[in-house]
């Protein structure tokens, strides 16, 4: 997958402005604050609907105007696409190939991107949600009947989460079993999805992290969550833990039971990643996520993502920056960096050079 051109109007620091991209490795190259992550945004905002940065779209459009207009050129091999976003402060309207798109379902995964940036080290230090919203993200970019579960999840949940909160116990009890059936329903789609996700994506990332540490540390992944393989037997034991978990849940006032609670074993050499893992290997190990990532993505689709790296090259050692650019060929990269000959070592690539919001 590779894209040929971005546009962007209002969009972050750019007022309009057309990158061209080449097969293989694109630098965006610039002092600091000058708009190469708002680039690599955009690209994986194009790619996905959503951005790693933000909750609300409304900071993507430019201070002091009101909408915000992306429109990428892309090629995949089933030909030309291209993708586009409108974002108002309220709304936003996606298109793909021109026709608008109802559903962000339906948006997500056309072309597929993985993105790596030192914020994306939280997966391995920081709480469930990070390493859950990975998942989610990563698993829908390849899977729409998995975002459609997750949307579909995340409404019920919503909605029994507020009725826990109801002061009539008795309604409540009532009401629960009806919430419950479909909240487990969807619940079933998503952990089997995530586990069978997991068994794929863990000897991928032990693979790569051997790969970058030539062997001397091991990385293995794990669901961290009790479920049988089968769905609809995940199906009737979520739902006997949501009935056991009656009081409880009124008593705290939301579900404590699902796949919002599940998450991923990290370890490194055997230990717990998050809490014993050096910066050094916390790195690594995202690091290696991404790449097994890139390996599922290129798997399920035929051809490989795009790959985002945004700032990541000047945290990485030297043998770590020669072995990543290693693992990339044939994959076109759009990589954001200070200093390009300090990363590149003379690979070919097209450089691109950003000041204030421009190409210079
Ligand atoms: N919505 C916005 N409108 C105008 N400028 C913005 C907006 N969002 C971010 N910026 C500006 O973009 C710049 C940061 O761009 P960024 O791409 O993160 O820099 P870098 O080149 O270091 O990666 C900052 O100067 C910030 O003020
Ligand atoms: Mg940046």
């Amino acid at each position: 997958m590779i894209i040929r051109k971005l546009n962007l109007q209002n969009f972050r620091n750019y007022e309009k402005e057309t990158f061209e991209f080449t097969e293989g490795i694109n630098v965006l190259v610039g002092k600091n604050a000058q708009g190469k992550t708002n680039c690599a945004e955009a690209v994986f905002y194009l790619c996905t609907g959503a951005s790693l940065r933000i909750r609300h779209d409304k900071q993507l459009i430019r201070r002091g105007t009101d909408h915000a207009s992306l429109l990428a050129e892309t090629e995949c091999r089933y030909g030309k696409i291209t993708l586009g976003a409108d974002i108002y402060e309220n709304k936003r309207e996606l298109r793909l190939n021109g026709v608008k798109v109802a559903r962000a379902v339906d948006f997500l995964g056309n072309m597929k991107s993985v993105f790596f940036s030192p914020g994306e080290l939280r997966i391995v230090q920081d709480g469930p949600d990070e390493r859950r919203r990975f998942l989610n993200l990563s698993i829908s970019q390849t899977s729409a009947s998995y975002a459609s579960a997750l949307l579909r999840y995340n409404k019920i949940l919503d909605q029994r989460n507020n009725l826990l909160k109801e002061r009539d116990v008795s309604l409540i009890f009532e009401t629960l079993p009806v919430w419950d059936e479909q909240l487990a329903r969807y619940a079933a789609v998503i952990i089997r999805r995530r586990k069978e996700y997991l068994e794929k994506l863990s000897p991928l990332a032990a693979d790569a992290h051997a790969f970058l540490t030539d062997g001397g540390e091991k990385l293995s992944l794990g669901f961290d969550g009790n479920y049988p393989d089968d769905e609809g037997e995940i199906a009737e034991k979520l739902q006997r833990e949501l009935e056991n978990a009656y009081e409880r849940d009124v008593r705290l006032g939301f579900t404590t039971v699902g796949p919002h609670r599940d998450d991923i074993r990290i370890l490194v050499d055997g230990n717990d990643a998050r809490g014993f893992a050096s910066q050094g290997q916390t790195r690594t190990a995202a690091l290696s996520m991404k790449l097994a990532e890139l390996e599922i993505f290129r798997e399920v689709s035929g051809e490989a993502p795009v790959l985002i790296l945004d700032d990541v090259m000047s945290e990485l050692d030297l043998q770590r920056r020669k072995k990543l650019l290693a693992r990339t060929d044939g994959v076109q990269c759009i990589l954001t960096c200070t200093h390009a000959e300090r990363v590149l070592y003379g690979k070919d690539c097209n450089k691109i050079k950003i000041s204030g919001g421009k190409i210079v």
